[in-house]
Parts: structure tokens; sequence; C-alpha cells
């Protein structure tokens, strides 16, 4: 059971659920932000993550639109180029500093070529030293695939994974982000997502309850609902919406504080668009962003690795985070 000194701590979701404000995902593991390197030729060395972690996070004003950055281990302990620990700049942003704590997927065995994700081993103890480090949320992304089922299997182990996730973190005092990322692989209509994902949040609540996680110290991250990738049939932002609130309205309480969709390979203006159209009246919940790609794609590819296109790069990703900012009030328009 929680106290009440890990409730105090944990009130900082209230922060990062602010109007007109979301979340920098900027989490990338070692590998992956090395394949957004070798997107623009650059190596994937220390000093090249440096140089592009510095260049978000000192882009100037950035903590009017956002309100929290999630981090990898690395840059939890990292210094920006100038020597600065990049935590005190997001500080000094009004940004709230958070960490990604899964370990991540693995095959699941004896599933249909699923997954599953690791991390709990020794989680208490790593997210205790994250606390000291600075950090005030947490994340665990988990995914579940269309194409291949989803299993029963696939997605209790998803659900139960998150949940005793979310217990660990709040016992030490960060918020956790609940990921369940349903995969937007495949050719199948928006009917088919919207019925997957009602499964699966149904199940993620269940074991959440079970493991006495606290529904107003949580945040959610999940994908919006679209029709697969590969689907002929696409979807208006209205239609997106529509299916969205409906499959929160009917799984999501009214106490959790915050819905930070991922952008899950949507376009940059598709991501800003859905969300818009989410906002159009009131939610019970702060209905916002925690995007990588939809905030970075333009930023890195300007910046492409040169010094003197910093500017411009900071400049792209504060043009994408100002109109996610006014799509979170149901304000952006294209
Ligand atoms: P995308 O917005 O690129 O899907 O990334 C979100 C995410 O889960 C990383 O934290």
């Amino acid at each position: 059971m929680l106290c009440i000194r890990t409730y105090v701590r944990m009130c900082g979701q209230k922060t990062i659920a602010s109007p007109g404000r979301g979340i920098l995902a900027m989490d990338e593991s070692n590998a992956t932000c090395g394949k957004r390197l070798a997107s623009i030729g650059l190596e994937n060395t220390e000093a090249n993550r440096q140089a592009y972690r510095t260049l978000l996070v000192t882009a100037p004003g950035l903590g009017q639109y956002i309100s929290g950055a999630i981090l990898f281990e690395e840059t939890l302990y990292q210094s920006a180029v100038d020597g600065r620990k990049i935590v005190d700049i997001l500080a000094e942003q009004g940004i709230v500093p958070g960490i990604k704590v899964d370990k991540g997927l693995v095959p699941l065995a004896g599933s249909n070529n699923e997954s599953w994700c690791q991390g709990l081993d020794g989680l208490a103890s790593r997210e205790a030293a994250y606390y000291q480090q600075g950090a005030r949320f947490a994340k665990w992304r988990t995914v579940v695939s269309i194409p291949n089922g989803p299993s029963e299997l696939a997605v209790k182990e998803a659900a139960w994974g998150l949940a005793r996730y979310a217990a660990i973190s709040q016992d030490n005092g960060l918020v956790p982000i609940v990921e369940p990322e349903i995969l937007l692989d495949g050719e199948h209509g928006i009917e088919r997502t919207f019925e997957v994902a009602q499964k699966v949040w149904a199940e993620t609540f269940y074991a959440m309850a079970e493991n006495n996680v606290m529904f107003e110290g949580i945040l959610l991250k999940p994908s919006m609902v679209t029709p697969g990738a590969e689907a002929k049939d696409r979807a208006t932002p209205e239609q997106v919406a529509a299916y969205t609130l409906k499959l929160l309205h009917r799984r999501i309480p009214p106490s959790v504080p915050g819905i930070m969709f991922l952008s899950g390979g949507q376009s940059e203006v598709e991501a800003t668009q859905n969300l818009n159209a989410m906002n159009q009246g009131p939610n019970p919940w702060h209905v916002s962003f925690s995007y990588a790609r939809a905030l970075q794609n333009t930023c890195l590819k300007t910046w492409g690795g040169q010094p003197d296109k910093v500017k411009a790069a900071q400049d792209a990703l504060l043009l994408r985070a100002k109109a996610n900012s006014l799509a979170q009030l149901g304000k952006y328009t294209s």
C-alpha cells in the first residue's frame, strides 16, 4: 500500500498534465538513437548522441509547450555539450525529467511470433537510483501486434508486466506512464483496432487494480485508434478522434489525470490533427501528446549533424511543439 510520502512525491503528474503542454519522448535506446543518427549519415558515438540531445533540451522556450521529457538511462546521467547536466537544463526549462525503465522486447515463447517486455528484475533499486538522479516519472513500453493475433497470452502478459511495473514505480515515488503500444502494422480496418484496444485496456486496468495501482497517480500512453498502416481505407482526424474517445470513455476511469498519446509512425501533421480533433470538447482527462518521431523527425533532418544548423533544427522542434500545444487546447489550424 502507498504511504502519504509516496503520494505527495507523485503529485508531478498534475504538472505533466498541464494545459497546452505534453511530453517530448527522447528516450531512444542507444541502438534506436544509432538508427536515427545513421539516417542523417552520423556515427552512433556518445558525442553525437550528446550533441543531438543537447540541441533538443536547449531549444529556447521549449518548456512553454513541453511539461516532461522521457530520457534514456544514458541521458539521465549525461551532461550537455557545455558541461551542464541535462536534468538541470530541463529543470531550468520547467520540464520534468522522466526515465524509460523497461529493458525492451524479446520473443514470447509459446505465442504466435509475439513479444513480451523485460525489466522487472531489479526495477525497484534502479528506480530508487533514478529518483535520486532527478527522475520523477517512468515509462514502460510493451507492444501488441494485430496481424500476429494478438493472442490471449500476449495481451495478458503485456497487462501483467505493465501493472507490476506501475506498482513498483509508485512505491518508488515515480509516476508510471503505462504504454501498451498497439502497433500500426497491418491491413486491418479501424474497427479491428478498436476491438483489440478495448481488450488490451480492459486487461491492463484489471491487472492494475489487482496490483493495487493508484489510478490517480498514473499517466497513460496509448496508441490512437486508427486503421492499420497498410489498410486501403484511411480515416479522417474526426473518425480517429471519435473511435479513440469512445475507447477512452469505455475503458479509462476519470481519475486518471492524463492521456499522453504516442505518435507510432503517423506523420507529424497527422499526429497533430488527430490530437486537435480529440480536444474539440471537454474531456475528463488531460488529452495530450508524448511524441518522439512526430516531434523530432524534421528537427533531426534539419540538423543533419551540422553545427550551423542547430538553430534551424531547434526552430523545427519548437514549431511541432507549439502545434501540438495548440492541438492539446483544440486550437490548432493547419
Ligand atoms: P513515437 O511517438 O515515435 O511513436 O514514440 C513514442 C514512444 O513510445 C517513445 O517513448
